[in-house]
């Protein structure tokens, strides 16, 4: 298969997890390039289920080389219990991790601030996984965060740390609260992180350019989505990483040649988690429904996630940013039981029809969405794995949404399982499948 990159389309938590597993077959290596443990990524193997964070989803894959890019924020505590976890349930992990040198940390000051600048703005919080993401990029922004690398050099950490302690300490004194944290000891337990990760911490561009170069085919793994990318989603309420397709260049160290395709993860509905704008919100008791069938709680922080219909301004404005060659509509079943399916396929605003997604967050959040009504199939689709076995309003759905947002649905998932799929032979997809 060539080299993709596997991106959400949305706000998040569209089946990321799933399709990545679901191709890992056909790949020999699993890169993933932005964000940290604020990913949750479910894959279901029988009745197994795995919740991957940090480590690449392809992990669960006997002999294949996982990657954790340059553009990912590490916390060293939680990589640590992730490993352990995996391990006690008996996935191997050892030399087919490999986690960049150049890749940030997290640290417990990381954590401190976010609690500390989500608490103080009030009604306009994030509603971050207060997992130190924020704080973690902004300490790389400025030029003063630790890396993997400053592991391996553990005499060198307290000077390393040392920029991060003065900026720290100079907001804590400005908000008002005692700095009290133990850097004497955060620098003996980054020895110790040090002295365990040292073999799998590597030149993650040199890793990925040798397995290239071998003909071995690469996964790039996206993890946050679209709508939550720094520069792409809907600031301020967007995570602090490149989530969108680009960030699988920057975040590797990877040039543009190497990439030959690029998969949109929507799914058949619309869900986010945290605050900012979601235009085609449901609401009421018809939300609720639409949450439990979906089992929309967070991966990550058990949140219940806020539920929408279909957005197609949304995935329009995500092909164009990301080039999407073939959309994968994932959880087409959670809608199974619907007498009909609202599709939002515009936004009015002070008596204007917008069909793009508006940079000015004032605008959107004035936005009204304009719904087209489909009719349901009310049937299960649970399972289905040909997509001439739908229901025929259910294709008409996905066929309504492609014409909706200008680009082909290669892939229909129709469960949580890696066989609930539908993968149509005349797709993108379909061809790199074969
Ligand atoms: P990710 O962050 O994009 O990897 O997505 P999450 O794992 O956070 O959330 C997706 C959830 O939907 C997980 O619980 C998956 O097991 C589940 N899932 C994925 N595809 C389907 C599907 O087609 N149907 C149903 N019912 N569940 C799905
Ligand atoms: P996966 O990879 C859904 C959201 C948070 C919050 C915003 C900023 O599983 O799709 P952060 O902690 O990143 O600074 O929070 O981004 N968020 C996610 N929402 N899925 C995720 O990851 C998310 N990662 C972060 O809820 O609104
Ligand atoms: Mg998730």
């Amino acid at each position: 298969m060539p080299n993709i990159v596997i991106v959400g389309a949305q706000w998040g938590d569209e089946g990321k997890g799933k399709v990545v597993d679901l191709l890992t077959d056909k790949v020999q290596v699993v890169a993933r390039y932005n964000g940290g443990h604020n990913a949750g990524h479910t894959i279901l193997v029988g009745q197994e289920r795995f919740v991957l964070h940090l480590i690449p989803s392809g992990i669960l894959h006997p002999g294949i080389l996982c990657v954790m890019g340059n553009g990912m924020v590490i916390d060293p505590w939680a990589l640590e219990k992730e490993i352990a976890e995996l391990r006690a349930r008996g996935v191997t992990i050892g030399d087919n991790l490999v986690v960049s040198d150049r890749a940030h940390l997290i640290l417990p000051h990381h954590r401190a601030l976010e609690a500390m600048t989500e608490e103080m703005r009030g009604d306009r919080k994030i509603g971050t996984t207060l997992r130190g993401i924020g704080p973690a990029y902004e300490d790389k922004a400025g030029r003063r965060g630790v890396r993997a690398s400053d592991l391996l050099r553990p005499a060198d950490l307290p000077e390393r740390l040392a920029e991060a302690r003065r900026h720290y300490e100079l907001i804590c004194r400005g908000a008002g609260r005692s700095p009290d944290l133990d850097w004497d000891r955060l620098a003996t337990d980054l020895t110790g992180f040090g002295e365990r990760l040292r073999p799998r911490i590597a030149d993650a561009s040199l890793v990925l350019q040798r397995e290239m170069a071998h003909g071995y085919s690469v996964l790039f793994e996206g993890a946050q989505a679209t709508l939550l990318d720094m520069d792409h989603g809907t600031y301020p309420y967007v995570t602090s990483s490149s989530a969108a397709a680009g960030g699988a260049l920057t975040g590797l160290g990877v040039p543009p040649s190497r990439i030959d395709g690029v998969i949109g993860i929507a799914k058949a509905y619309t869900t986010r988690v945290g605050a900012g704008p979601l235009p085609s919100e449901i609401g009421g008791a018809l939300e609720q429904d639409i949450r439990d069938r979906g089992h929309e709680y967070g991966a990550s922080t058990g949140r219940p996630r806020r539920c929408g219909w279909f957005d197609a301004v949304v995935v329009r404005y995500s092909i164009r940013v990301n080039g999407f060659d073939s959309v994968a509509l994932t959880k087409l079943d959670v809608l199974d039981h619907l007498a009909e399916i609202k599709v939002c396929v515009a936004y009015r605003c002070q008596g204007e029809t917008i069909r793009e997604m508006p940079a000015d967050l004032a605008v959107l959040e004035a936005c009204e969405p304009v719904y087209e009504t489909l009719p349901g199939w009310s049937e299960s689709t649970g399972g289905v794995r040909d997509f001439g076995r739908l229901p025929a309003a259910a294709r008409g759905y996905v066929d309504r949404l492609a014409e909706l947002v200008g680009g082909e649905i290669g892939i229909v998932s129709t469960g949580p399982e890696r066989d609930d799929t539908i993968v149509r032979p005349q797709s993108a997809v379909g061809s790199w499948f074969a």
